[in-house]
């Protein structure tokens, strides 16, 4: 067993920032380092106190004056959508009409499946991401090739086999029974395999009928630890076809209500336009609502009310996400700086701790994994990444009068991209370094 020491400056949050000078939320160390081995974190702290502990033989590697913070977590994306991303459609139902469902057909053919996985996890490691909870398509193949990639490169995601059998093209469908035969084939294959968890995952109330969301709340029902995903009041028009759909709910959230599937694993994506009362329904039941920028943005879907839900008396539990193909990158760093934008339009403020505390602990703590990810604690995972806010010149002339932490972080989030990811590690291995020699 090699032992690595990790010398870098270091940023890991213990809750989430009340405010910009909350430094109690947060641990810096100017001269940190990390003793990884067995793809952990064994110690972590000061250089002084981390080295004085280690054996004469471990490797060190040096990433001073580089930042070292703990792997960006994705809590919503669809690989399957890599080709669909910059997609020219004027709302939601046109684009997954139009571009996103014609290509999703083509995950049938198990070679496309492959490829595309792979490229997925190349993408994910370039942008610093080492954590996604992911839709695959309907067909079992592309969960199999999206876990089998996961499994091969050792790292920790959530993703779930779609289940649609409605409203969308033929090639695109199950049944009810497949649905529920092939959902629990996957978790019978993947789940708890390597760093694999397996969610439920109706694709949301318009692509299943009744009798499709009854077998997902029997998969809840007999897999009650898992995470279940789908999608949550992001469009107007979805909205009023989800309506006349299931008349008898009382509003969309309620329709996910009545099949059992709200709950504290439960991840609900985009979530813009909820009332108070399925707000409320939300907070009851300790569901998330996923924040997706870029992707609301660019589907001009909406403003994510983030404070709001924040500041209600019962508030909403919120992560953030890409939302790949109809977010616009994968890029965590990107996305945070379009919610930062998304807030300043409703007159909010997103400070850069509170950002960085989102795309590391908060989304693990949505995930329910934050004894496993999203920190830097001793005996957590691995995971975490270097960044270089000098990255391209544009940012290293900015960088020339970045005078704290705040500075560096949002300058960091408003001008980063891959190119500031330096390294990232995953269960303590540089995948980044491995991408480029492949
Ligand atoms: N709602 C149902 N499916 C999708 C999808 O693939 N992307 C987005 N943004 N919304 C959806
Ligand atoms: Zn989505």
């Amino acid at each position: 067993m090699t032992t690595t020491l990790i010398r870098g400056r270091l940023l890991s949050f213990h809750r989430a920032p009340m405010a910009i000078e909350d430094s109690a939320a947060y641990t810096y160390e100017s001269d940190g380092a990390l003793l990884v081995a067995d793809g952990r974190i064994k110690t972590s702290g000061t250089y002084a106190t981390v080295k004085a502990e280690a054996a004469d033989d471990i490797v060190e590697i040096d990433h001073r004056p580089h930042l070292i913070v703990p792997g960006f977590i994705d809590t919503h994306l669809h690989f399957p959508q890599m080709q669909v991303m910059a997609s020219y459609a004027a709302n939601l139902l046109e684009w997954l009409n139009t571009y996103t469902f014609p290509e999703e057909c083509r995950f049938v053919e198990t070679a496309h499946a492959e490829r595309i996985a792979s490229r997925f996890f190349d993408e994910m490691v370039r942008h610093g991401t080492t954590t996604a909870a992911a839709y695959c398509t309907v067909h079992k193949a592309s969960a199999d090739a999206f876990f089998a990639e996961a499994l091969r490169r050792d790292m920790r995601m959530i993703a779930g086999k779609v289940m649609m059998d409605r409203n969308a093209p033929q090639g695109l469908l199950d049944t009810p029974q497949m649905g529920y035969d092939e959902t629990r084939a996957v978790i019978r294959d993947w789940h708890g395999k390597g760093r694999n968890h397996v969610a439920i995952t109706p694709r949301f109330a318009i692509t299943s009928t009744p009798e499709q969301m009854d077998v997902a709340k029997s998969l809840v029902h007999e897999f009650p630890d898992l995470h279940v995903q789908t999608h949550l009041s992001e469009n107007r028009d979805e909205i009023a076809f989800t309506c006349e759909l299931y008349p008898e709910a009382t509003d969309y959230t309620d329709v996910y209500a009545r099949y059992g599937l709200l709950g504290p694993k439960s991840l609900f994506g985009h979530c813009i336009h909820l009332s108070d009362r399925e707000a409320d329904v939300m907070c009851e039941t300790g569901s998330v609502a996923v924040f997706c920028p870029t992707s609301n943005l660019f589907l001009g879907s909406g403003l994510f009310p983030l404070r709001a839900l924040n500041r209600r008396e019962k508030p909403v539990r919120t992560s953030v996400a890409s939302d790949i193909g109809g977010g616009t990158s994968y890029s965590m760093l990107k996305t945070l700086d379009e919610a930062y934008k998304i807030l300043q339009l409703q007159g909010e403020r997103l400070n850069p701790f509170d950002s960085f505390f989102m795309m590391t602990r908060g989304n693990a703590e949505a995930l329910s994994l934050v004894d496993r990810i999203g920190t830097l604690e001793a005996g957590t995972d691995a995971d975490f990444i270097v960044l270089n806010m000098a990255a391209t010149p544009a940012m290293a002339l900015r960088a020339e009068v970045v005078n704290s932490l705040a500075d560096e972080l949002f300058l960091l989030q408003t001008m980063g991209d891959d190119r500031a990811i330096v390294e990232t590690y995953v269960a303590g291995k540089p995948a980044k370094a491995a991408l480029a020699a492949a």
